[in-house]
């Protein structure tokens, strides 16, 4: 897969994304669709956009026993989604499982790339030790996930740019990493503490960039969305 900037069509509806994809008329796009717009609009709108070409990454990040989340993947694969994600915290048999649902349901031949997520970004050290009981320090938790994600044969995990060299490095350098949380230079934060911009994504060895309202609310979502893709990608 070569190096795809992926929108996060963090929208209330489908008239208010596809107006937002309006400014990309033709252009295929790889688009994140999270629980907010699939709870909401539900597996139709999935299939429509793979129709009109684009790629999905449906973020619904499953969490549940193995046999469970097994047939919720066979499902998702049956819609020809290309990336999903689990929670690594439901353990390793729980990620084959979801990959085993995966294979059953793809027909294509392309298997959707799995990632885990490992820790929540919203999971500070201190709740994770005090409420979740996990005594270890959040790096080394972050660290121990991705190799439970490894062995269970999942593609990668989904973590900050920050964190991508690290990961790689203690478990693959081909172990795939989506980051979320970039912002170009000249964009406000919003509510994301540690942002990254698309070069510096790139120089940390992020393998696709997660981009929602630098693009979504941008005057121009089609000339930010060209910006963040040459800064991230440079000449190829
Ligand atoms: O608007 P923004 O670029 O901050 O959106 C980032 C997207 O990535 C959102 O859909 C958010 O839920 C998602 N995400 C994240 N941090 C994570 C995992 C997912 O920001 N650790």
């Amino acid at each position: 897969m070569n190096r795809p900037v992926i929108i996060a069509m963090d929208f209330e509806n489908r008239q208010e994304a596809e107006r937002f994809l309006t400014s990309f008329s033709g252009e295929s796009l790889f688009l994140k669709v999270g629980m907010e717009l699939f709870y909401k609009e539900g597996p139709s709108l999935v299939r429509d956009w793979k129709r009109e070409g684009h790629r999905i990454f449906l973020d619904l990040k499953l969490h549940d026993i193995p046999n469970t989340v097994k047939r919720a993947a066979r499902q998702l694969a049956t819609l020809g989604v290309d990336m999903t994600t689990v929670h690594a915290a439901g353990g390793v048999k729980m990620m084959a499982a979801a990959m085993e649902g995966l294979k059953e349901g793809t027909t294509t031949g392309d298997l959707p790339i799995c990632v885990a997520v490992t820790q929540l970004t919203s999971t500070s050290e201190e709740m994770m030790k005090e409420e979740l009981y996990i005594a270890h320090s959040l790096e080394d938790t972050v660290v121990h996930y991705a190799n439970n994600a490894k062995r269970a044969g999942l593609h990668g995990v989904v973590c900050s740019a920050l964190e991508a060299g690290h990961i790689k490095e203690q478990v693959s350098p081909s172990f795939y990493t989506v980051t979320p949380g970039i912002r170009l230079q000249s964009d406000s934060h919003d509510d994301q503490q540690r942002v990254v911009t698309p070069v510096k994504a790139k120089s940390l060895g992020s393998d696709a960039i997660v981009v929602g309202r630098s693009i979504t609310t941008a005057d121009d979502p089609k000339a930010a969305y060209e910006k963040i893709k040459t800064e991230w990608r440079g000449k190829e």
